[in-house]
């Protein structure tokens, strides 16, 4: 059985790893606390214990707004450690997997992105992002890249908890609607990131995206609609919500080379909101 070194282990995409991909795969998950992906000493304590066949690194700097001003620590966890995590994952032997993320790209496409369109951000975390990814490459050229959007699951915080926590609380929410692209379910994520992982796929980026577009809002109606919320949600434009932060307007990712790997064309995402609401309120009632 392939075995899986997961970073992160208490970040919301290694919590949906756990819940899904755990059988067929053997999968050990590291918290920060037992592997610090910035020392070179826990690496080879981790990597020369376990040999694993694949690094998933989940762990990174992820505070949009945040990195605009802590600049020096993004850069740290998302080039620093990603550069010293694909060198010891070459020197032990592992296929070291990055997850990264649509805000590489500055959004002024009118079609979904491909892997190989150039990196053009507009933010400090999207910018370390994509400095994480070329210089994985530089340090080993059989990393693969997995880039996601707008990522929510039952764990930890996203945009699916907040709507759930705000719809409880207000009579009506205001939700952006001009900025576009596919929200991923961090569950079926996980589920389809282990027969990537099982298909043992070239090296290269890859974009998994499910299947449909969405705005903000689109998202937030699919959300109070399978909750049974009772809020109103109202369409605003992203200059309604001043931000230190800029982000791509249309930010589809192209995930054809994805699909092709794991034999499948990806479900639609809107199908992902209902299973992952649903498995979050039986979560949550036991
Ligand atoms: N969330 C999204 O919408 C989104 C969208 C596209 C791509 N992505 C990418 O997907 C990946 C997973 O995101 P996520 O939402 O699961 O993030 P997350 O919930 O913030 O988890 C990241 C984890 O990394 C850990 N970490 C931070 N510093 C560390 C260190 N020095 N050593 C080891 N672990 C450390 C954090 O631990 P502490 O909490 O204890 O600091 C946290 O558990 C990231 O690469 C992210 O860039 C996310």
């Amino acid at each position: 059985m392939k075995k899986v070194l997961v970073t992160g282990g208490h970040g919301q995409l290694a919590k949906c790893f756990k819940r899904e991909a755990s059988e067929r795969l053997n999968v050990v998950f590291t918290s920060k606390a037992q592997l610090d992906i910035c020392e070179e000493d826990d690496w080879d304590f981790w990597l020369s214990r376990e040999h694993p066949d694949v690094v998933l690194h989940t762990a990174a700097y992820t505070d949009v707004a945040g990195a605009e001003t802590a600049q020096d620590q993004a850069r740290r966890l998302n080039v620093d450690a990603v550069r010293l995590a694909a060198r010891k994952c070459r020197m032990y032997g592992a296929r070291f997997l990055l997850i990264s993320t649509d805000y590489v790209f500055d959004g002024s496409l009118r079609r979904p992105y491909r892997p190989d369109d150039p990196p053009s951000p507009l933010s400090v975390y999207g910018s370390s992002k994509a400095d994480g990814e070329r210089t994985a490459f530089e340090e080993n050229p059989d990393t693969l890249v997995v880039r996601v959007s707008w990522l929510y699951s039952p764990y930890g915080k996203n945009f699916m908890l907040t709507m759930l926590r705000l719809f409880a609380e207000r009579e009506e929410v205001k939700v952006v609607n001009d900025q576009v692209a596919s929200p991923t379910c961090g569950l079926t994520f996980a589920n389809y990131l282990k027969q990537f992982i099982l298909n043992d796929p070239p090296a290269g980026i890859y974009h998994f995206s499910l299947s449909g577009e969405a705005s903000w809002y689109d998202f937030a109606k699919a959300i109070c609609e399978d909750s049974g919320g009772t809020a109103r949600v109202e369409p605003v434009n992203t200059a309604a919500f001043p931000s230190n932060v800029s982000r791509p307007a249309y930010s589809k990712l192209d995930a054809t080379s994805f699909e092709k790997v794991v034999g499948e064309s990806l479900p639609p995402w809107r199908n992902a909101v209902t299973y992952c609401l649903h498995t979050h309120q039986n979560e949550h009632n036991n």
